[in-house]
């Protein structure tokens, strides 16, 4: 047994301890100590250790030695050339049960080929113990996700889809990570269209106290008319910019205007937990409203570096043509205000190392104003380099297209409804399945759950699997394919992965402790390999907020699959145990997959 992998095995006690850590840190560990051995003193190199994809036949391969040769060259004459200090690398590291073999290539990488018999025990281990052991181990305690966000009375409109839907999952895979993850609905209920939409609501009800939601009706023709009024009538818009000055500088709950603003936030976020709820989507509402009475506060805290310019209080940021302004010249608070007072409050009081917000590309550059002030409040260290935490990121996505190719609308060219279209993929999801006999073999039940199951499963996967910066076309016909990268293939090849466990008739529990795996066909160990690869794909997904990367594992992990099943006997065979456990193993990792990708597994369609 080798040094390293000893004395982490030995000290198992917990979970958390049980997990190894990934394949590539794993290799890291090894070379660490190889590049110690090899390199003078004065000289350290951390392992640029990559997954080689099958090139030179290898499974990874180490990349120092090209970037060392240029830092030794002239210091030391033990080395002749990159292919020396490759040569170097490979000779010392340490013997290891995880590596068959190395050589080294080109200019001096070294190939790795995983020991299949390595590869077989860890996803053995994994089967044992719970993909849990194959978490990435990140270096956050707590994170924020700002995502959703929808603002009240306002359309909750596809771009909030996207941010629902991206933000669910990168908490999701945090969460997985063992991040603490705050996930927050910053949700716009402090704006100026409150003044409008109050004065409204008095007007057109005057017993508004007394009536019940239903009698206010849709809120968003609520919206259109009160704008309306605001627009024509010059007394109104008075009225109205004089319900905005009352509200936000109210400091009693009971007081009319906060009472009519609440029972309009009532409406708005019954509607949103519609599709919360629709989508199994966990979010906290922590509204602009709520960081109104810090402010003040935290602005005072920026007094040296806010200026005056044009009757408004501003920010200048370096390499920006305009300033962030944090108090317009009206003296009322705008977007950046309440966002700057939030990321104060995220670092300051909630203690959050990574704070990440999740909007449309077209809010990159108030988020990287907000960021730059932060740091040059000191909020945030200057130099990530030096010090990478605490941090933020704006994870920007592009627009949802129609076959038009411009904005998704419907018909009438009116913003698409959350609901509708959602309906819409549970009723497409279910025809379908009537059309193959289900109704028949089915309950009701079981159809109406799987219908949800696929059709919103559809709808997420189609945003996700694109990189999310690039625009992309929203199509029914498509997500709903059976045929390609979409969700519903994957269920399907999941669903039948199950089916040929399930048909074995064997107890896939006692084979988990008694049964052995072995890779010995080539798609055997090609499969197996990238089950084990899994952790480190999450971690890259994390890391990089990208949901893309995780789908992309998933379409390959079904293609592996298909390929070991169509060369490689199941059931019958002398291998059936082994490779039953390999199906297993597909399972789990695939339903891990859907888990993170907010997608529900279907055992049976
Ligand atoms: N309500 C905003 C919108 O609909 C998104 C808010 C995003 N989060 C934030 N902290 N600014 O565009």
């Amino acid at each position: 047994r080798s040094l390293v992998s000893s004395t982490q095995t030995s000290s198992i006690t917990t979970m958390e301890e049980e997990n190894v850590g990934t394949v590539k840190q794993q290799l890291a560990e090894l070379f660490k100590i190889s590049l110690k051995d090899t390199l003078p003193e004065d000289i350290t190199a951390e392992p640029l250790i990559e997954a080689s994809g099958g090139k030179f036949g290898s499974d990874y391969q180490c990349n120092n030695a090209m970037s060392l040769w240029s830092r030794l060259k002239g210091k030391s004459s033990k080395f002749k050339g990159p292919p020396a200090v490759g040569q170097a690398i490979k000779a010392s590291l340490p013997e290891s049960e995880m590596i068959e073999s190395t050589s080294v290539a080109g200019p001096g990488f070294v190939n790795i080929v995983l020991s299949k018999k390595w590869i077989a025990e860890s996803i053995q281990n994994m089967l044992k113990k719970g993909i849990k052991i194959w978490a990435p181990r990140l270096n956050v305690k707590r994170a924020v996700v700002d995502f959703s966000s929808p603002n009240i009375a306002k359309e909750m409109h596809v771009g909030h889809l996207r941010s629902t839907i991206i933000g669910d999952t990168l908490a999701r895979m945090l969460e997985f990570s063992n991040v603490e993850v705050l996930r927050r609905n910053h949700v716009g209920d402090w704006g100026t269209q409150f003044g409008m939409l109050i004065e409204y609501l008095f007007e057109e009800f005057p017993n508004w106290e007394e009536i019940g939601e239903q009698a206010i009706g849709d809120l968003q023709v609520f919206y259109k008319k009160s704008k309306q009024r605001f627009d024509e009538d010059p007394d109104f818009k008075e009225k109205a910019q004089q319900a905005v000055v009352s509200l936000q500088g109210s400091k009693d709950e009971n007081d009319r205007y906060r009472k009519a603003w609440t029972k309009i936030c009532e409406i708005s976020r019954k509607e949103f937990q519609q599709v919360y709820e629709r989508l199994k989507v966990d979010l906290e509402e922590r509204g602009e409203s709520f960081y109104n009475p810090h402010i003040a506060g935290v602005l005072k805290g920026l007094e040296g570096l806010i200026e005056e310019s044009q009757g408004a209080q501003v920010i200048s940021i370096k390499g920006k043509n305009i300033p962030l302004i944090v108090v317009k010249s009206d003296g009322g608070y705008n977007y950046a205000s309440t966002d700057l007072t939030a990321l104060w409050y995220r670092l300051n009081i909630e203690k959050a190392e990574w704070i990440i917000y999740v909007t449309d590309v077209g809010q990159q550059m108030h988020f990287e104003m907000v960021f730059s002030a932060a740091k040059l409040a000191g909020w945030l260290p200057a130099d990530e380099k030096l010090c990478p935490y605490p941090k933020t990121n704006h994870v920007g996505f592009g627009l949802v297209l129609g076959d038009d190719g411009k904005r998704f609308r419907t018909r009438s060219s009116e913003v698409v409804r959350l609901v509708d279209l959602l309906d819409e993929a549970k009723l497409r999801s279910k025809l379908a399945l009537e059309e193959r006999g289900r109704a028949a073999e089915w309950t009701e039940e079981e159809l109406d759950e799987t219908a949800e199951a696929v059709g919103y499963g559809a709808v997420k996967y189609a945003d996700l699997k694109n990189n999310r910066l690039t625009n992309y076309t929203f199509s029914f016909d498509q997500m709903l394919s059976d045929k390609g990268n979409t969700a519903v293939y994957l269920l399907y090849a999941h669903a039948r992965i199950c089916s040929i466990i399930r048909k074995s008739g064997r107890d896939l529990e006692e084979l988990k402790m008694t049964g052995t795996i072995v890779l010995d066909h080539v798609d055997e160990r090609g499969l197996g390999l990238h089950l084990l690869q899994f952790a480190e794909v999450v971690e890259d997904a994390c890391t990089n907020l990208l949901p893309n990367v995780l789908c992309e594992y998933l379409y390959n992990l079904s293609e592996n699959f298909t390929k070991f099943y169509s060369n490689c006997q199941v059931v019958g065979s002398e291998e059936e145990t082994s490779r039953l456990l390999l199906c297993e193993a597909t399972a789990v990792v695939m339903r891990k997959c859907f888990h993170l990708l907010g997608i529900e597994p279907v055992y049976k369609l």
